[in-house]
């Protein structure tokens, strides 16, 4: 895989990105997994809506301190004057590149024609990517979109799509390899992503199901695609991103972490959370990353069930510690484990939907 590439004014050092995920890809996840290889993250999305911009929500989600950039923060919603407001709001708040998110398949979202919805009403589609770009381009600030396939099966309109979007100034364009209609089940298909690529000169991202270095190179050579975007599969397993670069560089694997490195970058992970979060919501919002972290490990699901008990963050670090140094008597290294994909349909769909 050659090095990064140049997008708008910023030079990405390489080509391993981590997804946007509403209530995941938060500023202390997109900080670990940048040290750990991935070269550019894109934040959770943030509303188009001025009356949430200053709620609490949106404003941890808009928290970019101390973090490497270029900092990209994705916007998402039905009305181009408002979404251009919003690339406004989001430049003058420290934004470098705006994403516009046409893939959320949530209902609240789609009710509302954003997200995925929106790819279904090309006129307004590309009403708001004029909108966005023509209040981006003066400030030198990048516009990217990131979108599915199309809304169904019979409606895969993405290549008519990217190419009015490229026309219309976008700077890079993420594929999901799945349909609005699919959400998150099925298998991600690449052909559309390879289709869009073929037509396209601006750079194309592929998403969609990558959760190993085999699954990387052949989603890489299948569609030829610039850069792989990965999601799930960095779920408590942020080292992916080194290991996908190292078997790409290489062809060969890189040693799981040990269990005593894994222990500690999720503790660092952990205060780093609270300090977003606050104690009392960071207890909780933390336990999903360690019940990801654990998953699949001899005896992690017990343990992610002792955590769901557990309200404050020193019984909480205390506990994770606790599991590892066990772990760590029978396992140098963590067990190899594939990452699992099909479990956050759910969870997905309504955290993209808040
Ligand atoms: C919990 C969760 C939240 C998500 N939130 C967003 C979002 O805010 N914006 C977006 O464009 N995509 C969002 N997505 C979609 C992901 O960016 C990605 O396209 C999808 O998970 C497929 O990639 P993967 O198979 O590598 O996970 C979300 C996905 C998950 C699982």
């Amino acid at each position: 895989m050659p090095p990064g590439f140049q997008l708008g004014p910023f030079t990405l050092p390489n080509r391993l990105f981590v997804a946007p995920m509403a209530g995941v890809t938060d500023r202390p996840f997109r900080q670990l997994c940048r040290r750990l290889g991935a070269g550019y993250a894109v934040s959770e999305m943030v509303t188009s809506r001025k009356e949430l911009w200053g709620s609490l929500k949106t404003s941890r989600r808009a928290d970019h301190t101390g973090e490497p950039g270029p900092i990209a923060v994705q916007i998402a919603g039905t009305d181009a004057a408002m979404m251009a407001e919003a690339a406004a709001y989001n430049i003058d708040r420290g934004a470098q590149i705006i994403d516009i998110n046409m893939g959320c398949p949530a209902k609240k979202v789609c009710n509302k024609w954003a997200g995925s919805a929106l790819m279904r009403n090309e006129a307004l589609a590309l009403e708001i990517v004029e909108a966005v770009v023509d209040v981006c381009t003066p400030r030198g600030v990048p516009v990217t979109l990131k979108m599915r396939t199309g809304w169904s099966l019979e409606e895969r309109n993405a290549l008519r799509l990217a190419r009015a979007f490229e026309a219309a100034g976008i700077a890079m364009l993420t594929i999901h390899g799945r349909t609005r209609e699919q959400g998150y089940k099925g298998l991600a298909e690449y052909d559309t992503i390879a289709a869009v690529k073929a037509a396209l000169s601006i750079p194309v991202v592929a998403n969609g199901d990558i959760n190993s270095p085999e699954k990387a190179r052949e989603v890489l050579a299948y569609t030829g695609a610039d850069a792989l975007m990965i999601g799930r599969a960095a779920q408590g397993r942020p080292w992916i991103f080194r290991e996908l670069a190292h078997y790409l560089a290489t062809g060969e694997h890189l040693p799981a972490p040990t269990v005593v490195e894994a222990r500690d970058l999720l503790t660092e992970h952990l205060h780093d959370h609270y300090g977003l979060y606050g104690e009392l919501s960071g207890v909780r919002s933390a336990r999903k990353h360690i019940g990801w972290a654990v998953r699949g490990l001899p005896g992690g699901e017990a343990f992610r069930q002792h955590m769901n008990t557990l309200e404050h963050c020193d019984q909480q670090l205390q506990a994770l510690r606790d599991w590892f140094d066990d772990l760590g008597q029978t396992h140098d290294r963590l067990p190899a484990i594939l990452a699992a994909n099909d479990e956050d349909t759910a969870d997905a769909e309504e955290a993209c939907a808040a």
